[in-house]
């Protein structure tokens, strides 16, 4: 029997559903253990051109959050939310009928609308901090001069970002949320593996990637003149920081046994589809007292989110396919194993799509 896109789950309706504890929601604290080799370098020898040209580009392309964003923007986040066009409460684009939504008032609903843009900026933010920590560790952990000279300036854009969002959330809108579960189990993996390549494989080019695409429709369609002016800077650090990881990654998996590309080619399937399946509006529907595995569901199955679902990985498939890992394995025109599961996910639609490292060549012809 063929697999069918929508048949692929990455658990069940009830795990999907989860939300941290409120034991969890109330400790600021979350601690990782992560068995990690630090490694030194002696070779000094600057050998890697494109990545020194990414370094020199990052040194003068710093910006100021206190000073570079015009916070004086008024936000109003309730008339954000009816905004027919705003991409941050696809929500309101749901059927309501016949769901856990049917009873809400109008203002009800809209207050829900405006709950799900702090959700969406809440994860943002969070998601940056797991970039913040993977990037330091990147420092530790590369072997390679040039790479570590770049890891420590996206370390201070990922500050940044950190910074950045929690300033918006915190000034400008009504909320904050706890960081979904599966985001956070995503990033504990992520930075408990102790392979200096899969921390960048799962940050650099799965999470970064994801993140970039979503900032990307953000910035085109957001109502928000504030927040699109927030994303603009974000995109351009973050389109170099997926770009550094491609490069790093083509280098190092130029030598990688037939098993070792497979298991990292399993490691990013696992990945997709939990970042496809998993970041349904949870802590917006348990905050608002809603039922929250209903609501889950009707996020799930909405046609609107599924096809959203899937622009997600517009920048994954692409660097994928750059690095090798779309066509590992493949024989004789037969394809290989992860091409086939992108195909039953239904995203090899975006191969051809630009990678990272032409987009952000042409991000800085545009600035120019
Ligand atoms: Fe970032
Ligand atoms: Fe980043």
């Amino acid at each position: 029997m063929v697999t069918q896109e929508h048949d692929i789950r990455s658990g069940s309706l009830e795990e999907l559903a989860q939300t941290v504890t409120d034991a969890e929601k109330r400790e600021a604290i979350h601690t990782v253990r992560a068995a990690t080799d630090v490694t030194f370098t002696w070779d000094y020898e600057r050998s890697r051109d494109q990545l020194v040209k990414l370094y020199v580009k990052a040194k003068t392309s710093q910006w100021n959050v206190s000073t570079d964003i015009d916070w004086d923007i008024d936000v109003d986040p309730w008339k954000i939310a009816r905004d027919p066009n705003n991409p941050l409460n696809t929500t309101m684009a749901l059927e309501r009928a016949g769901t856990p939504f049917e009873k809400l008032s109008d203002d009800e609903w809209y207050d829900l609308g405006a709950a799900q843009q702090a959700w969406v900026l809440s994860q943002f933010m969070h998601g940056e901090q797991g970039a913040l920590i993977c990037t330091a560790q990147i420092v530790e952990t590369v072997p390679w001069i040039d790479a570590k000279y770049y890891a420590a300036t996206q370390v201070m854009d990922e500050a940044r970002h950190v910074e950045v969002y929690a300033r918006y959330l915190r000034d400008k809108l009504a909320h904050e949320f706890p960081i979904n579960v599966h985001l956070r189990a995503l990033l504990d993996d992520v930075v408990a593996d102790s392979r200096w390549d899969m921390t960048y494989l799962g940050m650099q080019i799965m999470i970064e990637g994801l993140a970039l695409a979503a900032f990307g429709f953000q910035y085109q369609t957001t109502p928000d003149p504030l927040l699109k002016q927030i994303t603009r800077f974000v995109m351009a650090d973050e389109a170099r920081h997926v770009a550094f990881g491609v490069l790093s990654l083509k280098e190092a998996y130029a030598d990688l046994t037939g098993a070792e590309v497979r298991e990292r080619q399993e490691f990013c399937y696992e990945a997709a589809v939990k970042m496809r399946d998993r970041f349904l509006g949870q802590e917006v529907w348990e905050w608002a007292g809603l039922p929250v595995k209903e609501c889950t569901k009707v996020m799930l199955d909405a046609p609107m989110q599924v096809e959203f679902r899937k622009v997600l990985f517009s920048k994954i498939v692409p660097n994928l396919k750059k690095l090798g890992l779309l066509d590992a394995g493949s024989v004789n025109g037969n394809p290989g194993w992860l091409r086939q599961k992108f195909g039953e996910l239904g995203v090899l639609q975006f191969e051809d799509w630009e990678d990272t490292g032409a987009e952000y060549e042409r991000m800085q012809l545009e600035a120019v």
